[in-house]
């Protein structure tokens, strides 16, 4: 490999559930400052390639290498606590707990002790959390829920943040600012991002690269506006994308 050094890439990686094959040699890169995003229809495995990353499930062929260090067979406790952050799919909230409590089991994982600079941080980015922070997790609305996975993960204060479809399920108006709440991030602060997303059309205007996975496969790679410009792009993801970019 000539030229910067990734800070997370995936080589060759496959995952299997049981006798079935998920993942079919899966390479990807994500550089320091990027936000790069894969995009792919239901079911082509772009949840298991971020699953994979976190150990759980492990890849069983392949190498996963982040910040220089092979991490493909460490456990998820172990790859957690090298700087990466994920909010999952389904945003796994603590729904008992408050938001507030939910926002400390984000900070355990970090060692910093700046918990208080860290929780001021994360209500100027959603200030609807530091109003409803004493609210039980379960009793947020979607959007809402979404803002508290969000800022959950970024209470370790990661160098990666990983993003299961943030935007599911979600009223055009709050996904625009959760993906502007996205960018600001990364660019203010360098945050690197790895976005999964069936929303492509904000994905792919909001990243500096994207991926395209079909079946388990990486099909298509290139910046994010060449993604969109690309027909076959277009035809299988941007129907609903577009309809929405027109509200
Ligand atoms: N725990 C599991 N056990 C068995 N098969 C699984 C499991 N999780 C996912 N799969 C299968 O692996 C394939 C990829 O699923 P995955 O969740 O990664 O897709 P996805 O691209 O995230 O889809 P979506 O956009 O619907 O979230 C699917 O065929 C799915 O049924
Ligand atoms: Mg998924």
């Amino acid at each position: 490999m000539s030229g910067p050094v990734p800070l997370l890439y995936t080589r060759g990686v496959e995952t299997y559930y049981g006798n079935i094959i998920a993942l079919r040699g899966v390479d990807i890169a994500v550089f320091e400052g990027e936000i790069v995003t894969l995009i792919g229809a239901n079911g082509a495995g772009k949840s298991t390639l971020m699953m994979t990353i976190c150990g759980n499930p492990q890849a069983r062929t392949g190498q996963i290498v982040f910040d220089g260090e092979d991490i493909t067979h460490l456990p998820t406790h172990d790859i957690m606590s090298r700087s990466i952050a994920q909010s999952p799919e389904g945003r796994r909230i603590f729904p008992r707990m408050t938001v507030m409590e939910n926002l400390q089991m984000g900070a355990m994982i970090s060692k910093n002790g700046t918990f208080e600079e860290d929780l001021n941080r994360v209500f100027d980015l959603f200030p609807r959390l530091k109003e409803r922070q004493h609210q039980r997790g379960g009793t947020l609305s979607g959007g809402e829920q979404q803002m508290l996975a969000i800022a959950r993960a970024l209470m370790s204060r990661p160098r990666l943040l990983l993003l299961d479809e943030p935007s599911l399920g979600l009223a055009p108006m709050v996904v625009k600012q959760i993906f502007q709440v996205i960018h600001e991030l990364n660019r203010s602060e360098g945050l690197t991002v790895f976005l999964v997303e069936q929303n492509a059309f904000h994905a792919l205007r909001l990243a500096h690269r994207g991926y395209v996975m079909v079946n388990g496969k990486i099909t298509m790679t290139g910046t994010g506006a060449e993604l969109l410009a690309r027909p076959e792009v277009r035809a299988a993801y941007l129907e609903g994308g577009r309809q929405e970019a027109a509200q």
